[in-house]
């Protein structure tokens, strides 16, 4: 599944569009996801956080995809930010394809060493992984802070440090910190194009942009243009999730949960929709 994987993300950047990574915990978000892909022949990645997999079930998760990947094979599944070898082991294990290894929080000589050993077992058992170098703020929620409050220059990724961090390491990809950070804030976030315009010279890798919730269409077509190959999003589909749900539990006194979660669906796939466009991903299979 690796060589594959590879090959989707070097159409991507040789082509000029992102692959959307759409984070999802229940099947009404993931039907809305690939609703949205399909209809608009994107090639796809449905991720889970840690608590995701767990609320879904990590078995579950790899069962659903591979009964999605036979009426639609242009999806990949991928494991979010995954911070112990065993927490990675358990995934690959269960059959997850990509993984991203997020080591940000350890020292770099220790994310390096732990990356690796992540890596290696990656590749092992033919499964695309992602490190991460720098740190990335917050979590997928509303926050009440302005990011340039909270954000700190120390923990944007420097170009020289990730070029020696691929080089150690393996990885197949690189998440970075250029003044992305995960949620919706109260100011838009501030991206550094030339720290990315660096990283991107220095390393050759495929770069992964997290924290997409919030960024402008603008922002996120120069990122691509500097070398952005895959884009998160998670935070603008949980508040489209619980928006629509609200509604239609007030308009109607319907308890079918496949009539309101209908509903859910559609409003998922409205936010796929418009991000497929902007990442210039659709009628790329
Ligand atoms: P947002 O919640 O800001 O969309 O970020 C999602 C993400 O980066 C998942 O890893």
């Amino acid at each position: 599944m690796r060589g594959k994987i590879i090959r989707l993300y070097k159409k991507a950047d040789k082509k000029g569009f992102a692959l959307g990574a759409f984070n999802f915990s229940t099947n009404e978000i993931l039907k809305g996801i690939i609703f949205a892909a399909k209809k608009l022949k994107a090639p796809i990645i449905i991720s889970t956080s840690e608590g995701e997999r767990n609320f879904f079930g990590c078995e579950e998760s790899v069962a659903v995809y591979n009964a999605i990947r036979k009426k639609y094979p242009h999806v990949i599944l991928h494991a979010d930010h995954t911070k112990s070898f065993k927490e990675l082991k358990k995934i690959i294990d269960a059959g997850y394809p990509s993984v991203h290894f997020d080591g940000s929080k350890l020292s770099f000589r220790h994310n390096v060493r732990e990356t690796k050993r992540a890596a290696d077992y990656a590749h092992s058992k033919n499964v695309f992984i992602e490190g991460e170098l720098g740190g990335i703020t917050g979590g997928s929620t509303t926050h009440k802070e302005r990011l340039k409050d909270v954000l700190t220059e120390d923990i944007l990724t420097k170009p020289e440090q990730a070029k020696e961090f691929v080089e150690l390491t393996g990885v197949d990809s690189l998440a970075i910190s250029i003044g992305n950070a995960h949620g919706i804030w109260k100011d838009k976030p501030k991206l550094d194009f030339e720290r990315l315009k660096d990283i991107k010279k220095r390393t050759g890798k495929f770069l992964v942009l997290h924290g997409g919730s919030g960024i402008s269409a603008k922002d996120f077509r120069k990122s691509i243009s500097l070398g952005i190959n895959k884009i998160n999003i998670n935070t603008e589909l949980r508040v489209a999730y619980a928006h629509s749900l609200l509604k239609s539990l007030n308009k109607r006194e319907d308890y079918t949960p496949y009539h309101y979660l209908k509903d859910v669906s559609a409003a998922i796939s409205k936010v796929v929709e418009e991000k497929i466009i902007i990442f210039k991903a659709d009628k790329k299979i």
